[in-house]
Parts: structure tokens; sequence; C-alpha cells
């Protein structure tokens, strides 16, 4: 963190601005409509893409002065078993070569390289295999779309390949059953699930089990590995029905390992998660890509927290742009904050040294933040509640 702001002093360029918010804009530039539609798009109008933002505004931190120190602010975390030295992980975002040629390894190596979790998608466009190469000795999670219940021998056969692979923790998507009405995407006519070239390489094709399955079910309607991609999808991945809680007991049974359930916005369903004995979930609402009309993320964050904080793991996402963005979600009693968008505007820019570009943004400019606020540490008994104000009350 450090060296992103000597390196700005001693005039050595970045390879695009550390403008945080110019991201996006740059980055549409260099994609297809395609691309771009798939990756700002929000679902309906965009109203819960908007919350998410404006509710980071409601919450202001109140710096405090004189406070002695003589260190930077430490901002490492001890998460779901690992010692990490930056308290934000990389959200599983799908379908990463549409952005990049690279794709997801670009990505998982700049995660190694910056000591950043990184959260695999289960529609990436490279395979477990591959990704975990590229990610070396880097902590890295899986993302499940959870498969129906009666391709269980799917899910077990994905979820075997991801813990060989080194993937030490499980984050099971709760919001997207199905996708969300996408007005851009659907003017685009644009869906990279269909795409075999794109995904079906993470969870299905390199799968032994899937391919067997799949062609012995629709063996004569799958011609090709289009054909295929369509019926994953479709057939098994978004099957347009959800599961129940009693269901986590199957992938308890098929994971050895913490299990962290993304998508919670209610309260209820944060203690019926304590409940299932999960050990972490993201408050999140897939940075307003699913649901429109829905509540703000961070909106929910110290409902949630407040009534299961300290009882399992709670994770953050769903629109942090800059450090004050991570220092408020953690403020409020998130132990983990998780980026989506940011990062695949590096990958877009500058392939893996964008995407470490967007890393060490991130970290420097969280660590100033808290240092020129006299917050000595990310620790919840340096960075709480009590240096938060609520403007608008
Ligand atoms: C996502 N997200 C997502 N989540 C998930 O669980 N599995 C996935 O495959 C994807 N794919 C995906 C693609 C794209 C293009 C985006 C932008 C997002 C949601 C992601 O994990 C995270 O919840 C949000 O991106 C967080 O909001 P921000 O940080 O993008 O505002």
């Amino acid at each position: 963190e450090d060296e992103v702001y000597q390196r700005g002093l001693q005039f050595s360029r970045p390879p695009f601005t550390f403008k945080s918010l110019d991201w996006e804009g740059l980055a549409m530039q260099r994609m297809s409509a395609e691309s771009t539609g798939y990756l700002v798009g929000n679902a309906g109008t965009g109203e819960t893409a908007t919350k998410n933002r404006k509710a980071f505004e409601r919450w202001s931190l109140v710096p405090q002065r004189l406070i002695e120190t003589e260190k930077l602010p430490r901002l490492s975390t001890q998460i779901l078993g690992h010692r990490m030295p930056v308290p934000f992980a990389m959200a599983p975002v799908g379908v990463q070569r549409t952005f990049n040629p690279e794709g997801e390894i670009a990505a998982a190596r700049a995660a190694s390289d910056q000591h950043v979790p990184f959260i695999m998608s289960s529609a990436s466009s490279a395979s477990v295999e591959d990704v975990a190469a590229a990610n070396g000795s880097g902590t890295r999670w899986y993302q499940l779309y959870w498969p129906s219940n009666k391709d269980y021998d799917i899910t077990r056969s994905i979820l075997k390949r991801a813990k060989d692979a080194g993937f030490s923790a499980l984050f099971v998507t709760l919001d997207t059953y199905v996708l969300g009405w996408r007005p851009s995407d659907m003017d685009n006519g644009y869906n990279p699930f269909l795409r075999s070239d794109r995904v079906g390489v993470a969870v299905g094709f390199s799968d032994p089990v899937f391919r067997k399955q799949f062609r012995e079910r629709y063996g004569n309607e799958i011609e090709d590995d289009q054909g295929l991609a369509a019926a994953l999808w479709t057939r098994t991945i978004f099957p347009r029905y959800s599961h129940s809680w009693e269901d986590l007991q199957l992938l308890r049974e098929a994971w050895d390992g913490p299990i962290v359930l993304k998508g919670i916005q209610s309260v209820a369903d944060a203690r019926k998660a304590v409940e299932a004995g999960v050990q972490g979930i993201v408050v999140s609402n897939h940075g307003g890509r699913q649901t429109d009309g829905g509540v703000s993320s961070l909106g929910m964050l110290p409902r949630i927290v407040d009534a299961v904080g300290g009882d399992l793991e709670v994770f953050f996402d769903s629109g942090i742009r800059c450090g004050a963005d991570i220092a408020k979600a953690l403020a409020l009693g998130a132990n983990m904050c998780l980026v989506g968008r940011p990062y695949i505007y590096g990958l877009v820019l500058g392939g893996e040294a964008g995407v470490s570009h967007v890393l060490k943004t991130l970290a420097g400019d969280l660590q100033l933040t808290l240092h020129l606020s006299g917050i000595p540490s990310s620790a919840p008994e340096h960075l709480g509640r009590h240096r938060l104000i609520r403007e608008d009350e």
C-alpha cells in the first residue's frame, strides 16, 4: 500500500488512472456493446444498484486528531481460517474471457500477487484446474451455482474437483436461480452462458460425470458443445426452481470445508443461516443485477450484523468503489468485503497488471483513509460503528 503512494510521488505512471470512479467509463470505451451491457447492466431500472451506491453516502467517517502512531494502519484480518493482509476479496464474476482474452487466468494471477483471495465463479471461462495453477499458493474459494437435486452427482463431481484443486471454501450463491430482468442484455440479445467457447469449461465440459449424464439424457438434442452449454445452464444450473434450507445438508455431505451463503439480504435469512450451521454469509444483492426495487445491501448490513454478527463470518458486497467504502462496510460490522466490477474494469483496461492496479489502489486508498481518520487498524476495536455517523439523521 505504501508502495502505491510512494510510486505516485516518484512520478512513475500507473497503467491507468487512480480515480476509481473513472474506471467504468474508460473500460466501456474498450468493450463491445454486448460486453458493456453484461458488465455494467443492472436489473430493471437500476434502482437497486443506485441505492447500493447512495447508501454509502449516508454514512460518514468521523476523523480523530492527535492519535499517536508510528506506523500506517494494519489492514490484515483473519477470515475462514486464513490470515489475509487486506480485508477484501475478489467477488465471483463469470465469463471473464468476455473482458480480456486471458480472463480468469489473469485475475487469479493478480490475486495471488497481491495476496487477495480469489473467488472463482461457476460460470468461469477457465477450468478449476487452470485457475488453480494460475493462482498458485494464493487463497482461493469456489462459488457454486447449485445444480438441481436430480443432478447431485454432478454437484459432487464439481465440488470434488474444486477441492482437489485447492479451493478451500465454498460460496453458494442463492440469488441467481434464474438470471435477473436485465434490459441491456435483452436489448443486445446477449447471453454469455449459452456460448460454448466462453462458459461450460469451469463447470461442465471438462467434467466427466456431466458429459456422460447429459449425453445420455438429452443425447439426440445435444449435437455439439453449443448444445451442451445451453443444456448445462437451462437444465441444471438455472432450472427455474430453487433449493430449500434442508437441501444444504446435501452440500455439507459433498463439501468438506467452510460454506458461505451468498446473497443474503434479510435478518430472517441470516438467522436461518446460523441455524443451518454455515460458516458465513455474504450480505449481497449481486450488485443490483438480480432484483430491481430491492433494498440497498449496505442498508441491511448493520441490521444483519446486529442479529448474527459473532455467530458466523459476515462478508459484504454490492457497490464498493473506493477505500472509504470498504472502511464504512467494515465499520458497520462486515468481516470482509468483496469487490466485483472494479477489478473487472482493471481486467479490461490492463489484463493482469490492470487487476493488480485496482487491488493496490483499493488497499492504498483504504490505508490512507484510515490513517488520516486517526484509525490505527481495520480491526473491529478500532474500526467500529463508533467511527461513523449517519448524515441524514
Ligand atoms: C457477477 N456476480 C456474480 N456472482 C456470483 O455469485 N457468480 C457469478 O458468476 C457472478 N457473475 C457476475 C458477473 C458480472 C459481470 C458481475 C458484475 C457480477 C456478482 C458479484 O459476485 C458481486 O456480488 C457483485 O459484483 C458485487 O457488486 P459490485 O462490487 O460489482 O458493485
